[in-house]
Parts: C-alpha cells; structure tokens; sequence
C-alpha cells in the first residue's frame, strides 16, 4: 500500500485540491476549444477532481493512477451516479506504456513531480496524444523542499519545476508551447506555492 491508498480515504475533504483543480480546469477551457467527443486521460487522477470537471453527455474520460485506493474512490464515483462514459484504471507511468496516437487531451494535476524522469513522461503523453492533441500540466513552480515536507518528501521527485526547465524540455520532444500560466497560490507552511498550467500542442504538418 503506498501513501495514497490510504490518503484516497479523505481525499474528498481537501478544500484546497478542489480549489485548484477548479482554477487549473478553467485556464485550460479558457484557452483550449474541447471537443464535444473528445477522448481525455486525466494521468494521476485521484480520486478524480479534474476528470469529473472535464466529464460531459458525449465525451469520454479516462482517468490513470497507480493507486487502488485512489481508482476505487474514483469508480465508486462513476458507478454512483450511473455514468459509462467515465472510468479509472490503475497504470505506473514509470513502468508501463500508453496506448498510442489515442487522445484529443492528457491532463495531468499534481502528478508529474512523482515521477523522475520528466522526459519520458511528456514523450510518453506525446505518443499518446492523436495529432492536434493537447497535453496539460499543472503542477508546482520550483519550490525550496518544504512543500511535502509533512510527507518527509516520500515519492517526491522534484521540488517543483523552473517554466524554462519544462518549455525546453516539451520543445525537444515537439510540442507547440500554447501556454504557460500561474493558476492558484496555495498557501502552506506560512508561504505561497504557486501553481503553474502548461498547455502544449502535439502539430505534426
Ligand atoms: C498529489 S496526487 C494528485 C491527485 C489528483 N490529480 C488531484 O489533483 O487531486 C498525485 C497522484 O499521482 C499518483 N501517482 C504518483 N506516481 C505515479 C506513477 N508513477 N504512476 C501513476 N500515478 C502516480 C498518486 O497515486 C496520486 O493519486
């Protein structure tokens, strides 16, 4: 059991997470034109804050964790409420594939500084991505350690993330930068953490 199986329980009270999934999904509408059937991947979904906001009558969304607890909150939700065209599956992006040229968005909150090598994830959501695809990062501008520091920074990879660091890094892969916002500052430990949104295009012409 890691550390999120057990969070998944109360994950549903964190007034903050709501709050800033809500702000990293109207930047994103604000700038992206959805389709009415888009196919969406929210990666590292939780228990499913940005995959239910995203949800609509004609669209289809599928959210990707690698915690059980975090995926049976997120289905239990969906099996609730009667709706087929939103799910959960468990998936470890350090050691699995996903499938290829399939989604028209891959959004991705808080997630991405779990995981090491920010490479491979933003080739790995390029692959995954149908032409004109977009791919959305929300996750922590560069922070000085204290962010998890309550956590003992367990599974912590990065301690946020330099905007340089990232446009150059979604620039050698091919991604067409759209956008880069500050979207929430969230306050903790006494300080700001702001938190950024990274819209990028996959454009092959
Ligand atoms: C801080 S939580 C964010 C959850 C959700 N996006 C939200 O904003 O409420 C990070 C999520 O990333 C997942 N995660 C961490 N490392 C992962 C990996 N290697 N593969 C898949 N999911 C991972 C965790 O299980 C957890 O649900």
């Amino acid at each position: 059991m890691n550390r999120f199986d057990e969070a998944a329980k109360t994950w549903d009270k964190r007034q903050v997470s709501i709050e800033s999934s809500d702000a990293c999904v109207q930047d994103l509408l604000k700038i992206v034109q959805l389709k009415n059937d888009a196919n969406i991947l929210d990666y590292g979904c939780g228990i499913g804050f940005i995959a239910f906001a995203l949800k609509n009558e004609t669209n289809n969304v599928t959210g990707m964790d690698y915690s059980d607890g975090m995926i049976d909150v997120f289905n239990e939700k969906a099996a609730k409420f009667e709706l087929d065209n939103i799910k959960a599956i468990k998936h470890n992006m350090n050691e699995e594939k996903l499938p290829s040229s399939t989604y028209d968005l891959i959004i991705s909150s808080k997630t991405m500084h779990h995981i090491k090598d920010t490479n491979m994830f933003f080739q790995k959501s390029y692959d995954a991505l149908k032409n004109d695809g977009i791919l959305c990062i929300n996750d922590l501008d560069k922070e000085d350690g204290s962010f998890h520091k309550d956590k003992g920074n367990d599974g912590v990879e990065h301690f946020g993330y330099e905007k340089e660091d990232l446009l150059t890094i979604a620039k050698s892969i091919g991604f067409k930068i759209v956008s880069y916002d500050i979207v929430y500052n969230q306050e903790k430990n006494k300080q700001i953490y702001p938190l950024f949104n990274l819209i990028v295009k996959k454009e092959i012409r």
